[in-house]
């Protein structure tokens, strides 16, 4: 037992009471995690978009309260493939907070969009809200919020200034799940939001991220592009359909793996 009555913290000069640093992400994963992996290797469905990743994105969706929960291999991909679908024309612009992961702003950069980066409050990083308004132009097609450290953006505010220009609003909220924005938990809050599901995250899948929405347009383009513009999901849910799909659309690889999924499904299972 460590006594740090009247002791002058670390910080100050005081004695570090470990040598070694101490991880603020370290996974807990326990056998039931190491059995999970275990027994969905077993089934021989290790690629991506099998069974398991059906079933975690089901119960994601019945979780947050949310039409389609679409799970890939990052919220990063997430971020690409929610401005992908919108197909923006070369050079729009999108609001991005000036201080958040890479990734918010890779999204809109990796589709040829422009970012035009907004200020953020001083005291807990998210955007500030005040400053959005002066910087949309007639080329403004998107605002990117983003939950820092999990603390909701304020997304009334933020939806409010979309609608009144007619913008697309993706909600980051790589670092929030299960916060909750006036009783509402994020990833509910806006046209699109994307989770994040790296081992640094409260709920992990080794890697992996989600998209969220309600839009059913958007997730059925979503669904074909996450999986290279086939209908090749079709499989998992249509069994007629077994071993026949199609080339649709335009798109890349990013689904997930099949094995990964049982460490997310657990965490509904508790
Ligand atoms: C705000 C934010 N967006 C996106 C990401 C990217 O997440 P991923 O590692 O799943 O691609 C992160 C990762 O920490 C993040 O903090």
């Amino acid at each position: 037992m460590i006594n740090i009555k009247n002791k002058k913290l670390a910080i100050n000069g005081g004695i570090p009471v470990t040598a070694q640093s101490v991880l603020i992400h370290k996974p807990y994963l326990d056998e039931n995690d190491f059995q999970a992996i275990n027994e969905t290797a077993r089934t021989t469905f290790v690629s991506g978009n099998g069974p398991a990743c059906i079933e975690f994105e089901k119960k994601l969706a019945n979780y947050l309260g949310a039409k389609h929960a679409l799970y890939t291999n990052s919220c990063t991909t997430a971020l690409d493939l929610a401005f992908k679908v919108k197909n923006f024309p070369e050079g729009s612009e999108v609001i991005v907070p000036n201080f958040t992961y890479t990734s918010s702003a890779l999204g809109p950069l990796l589709n040829k969009l422009k970012i035009v980066l907004c200020d953020v409050y001083s005291d807990n990083g998210n955007i500030d809200i005040s400053k959005i308004e002066a910087l949309i132009t007639e080329k403004t097609v998107a605002i990117v919020a983003v939950d820092y450290a999990g603390n909701p953006a304020e997304m009334d505010e933020i939806n409010e200034i979309a609608k009144r220009y007619n913008l697309y609003v993706v909600h980051d909220t790589a670092q929030s799940i299960g916060s909750r924005y006036k009783g509402k938990l994020t990833g509910t809050l806006s046209d699109l939001a994307t989770f994040s599901f790296h081992g640094t995250k409260n709920l992990t899948t080794g890697e992996g991220g989600a998209l969220i929405t309600n839009n059913d347009e958007l997730a059925k383009r979503i669904i074909f592009m996450r999986e290279k513009g086939t209908d090749k999901q079709s499989f998992q849910v249509d069994n007629k359909r077994r071993g026949f799909y199609e080339y649709v659309d335009i798109g890349s690889s990013f689904v997930q793996s099949n094995i990964l999924c049982a460490l997310g499904i657990l965490r509904f299972d508790l």
